[in-house]
């Protein structure tokens, strides 16, 4: 199973896709996870993508591109994978259908998330994200046991760099720009389905496994 996850900042791509690895166990790969990756061990993908994920701009094409390429070559992903965050622009979703037709694979679903840019900034200002084990929480929609504590194995809860109101509101035009062209690119397929991500995370799930199943 190959599943596109697209929407804004904060529209619950990340979430989903746990829910998604939970049930159908499936492999992620998320470019914005690979690219802080990068930035954190000072790789020259990380050093090249920096400036722009501080600033909430897209990394350029080509750098994303090649990371996704890379990831299908390594076969990460016998039972398939959850693309969350890729693409993000037309090229991209070009790029894409193009390196899975060469291994003789397609895409079976893609999962647009709506959301309203005042419920991301709300969402994004709340989400804090376990240091060690990575496990996501909201302070007010799904907080941990103990403030900045992880439930799950006692790390930090960390805060992003990027998840700050103003970088938000960028990372949110910068998705507005991108993102008609793109749904355009998917819209006529049957394979294209629009998700209200405004609603509650079990809610937004049983959904997508109506749709899976
Ligand atoms: P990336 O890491 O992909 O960030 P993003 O797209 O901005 O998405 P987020 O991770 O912020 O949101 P999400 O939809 O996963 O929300 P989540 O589920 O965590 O990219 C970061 C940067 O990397 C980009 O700005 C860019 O520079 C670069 N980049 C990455 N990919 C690229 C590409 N393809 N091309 C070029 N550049 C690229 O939810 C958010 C919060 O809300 C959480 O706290 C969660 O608990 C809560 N929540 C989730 N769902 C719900 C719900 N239904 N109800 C209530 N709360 C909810």
């Amino acid at each position: 199973m190959i599943l596109v996850l697209l929407g804004a900042p904060g529209a619950g791509k990340g979430t989903q896709a746990k829910n998604l690895i939970e049930k159908y166990g499936i492999h992620q790969i998320s470019t914005g996870d690979i690219l802080r990756e990068a930035v954190k061990n000072q790789t020259e993908t990380g050093i090249k993508a920096k400036g722009f994920m501080d600033s909430g701009d897209l990394v350029p094409d080509e750098l994303v591109i090649e990371i996704i390429a890379e990831e299908v070559r390594r076969g990460c992903c016998v039972n398939g994978f959850i693309l969350d965050g890729f693409p993000r622009t037309l090229a991209q979703g070009v790029e894409l259908d193009k390196v899975l037709k060469k291994i003789h694979l397609q895409i079976d679903h893609v999962l647009d998330f709506e959301i309203k840019r005042e419920t991301v900034v709300e969402r994004i200002a709340g989400r804090r994200t376990c240091k060690s084990c990575g496990f996501g929480y909201h302070i007010r929609f799904s907080p941990p046991s103990k403030d900045g504590v992880c439930d799950k194995c006692d790390g930090e809860l960390l805060q992003r760099a990027d998840d700050t109101e103003e970088t938000v509101n960028k990372r949110y035009d910068v998705y507005k720009k991108q993102s008609g062209e793109l749904s355009g690119h998917y819209e006529k397929s049957s394979k294209y389905h629009k998700l209200d991500g405004e609603s509650g995370v079990e809610e937004v799930f049983a959904e997508i496994v109506k749709i899976l199943d």
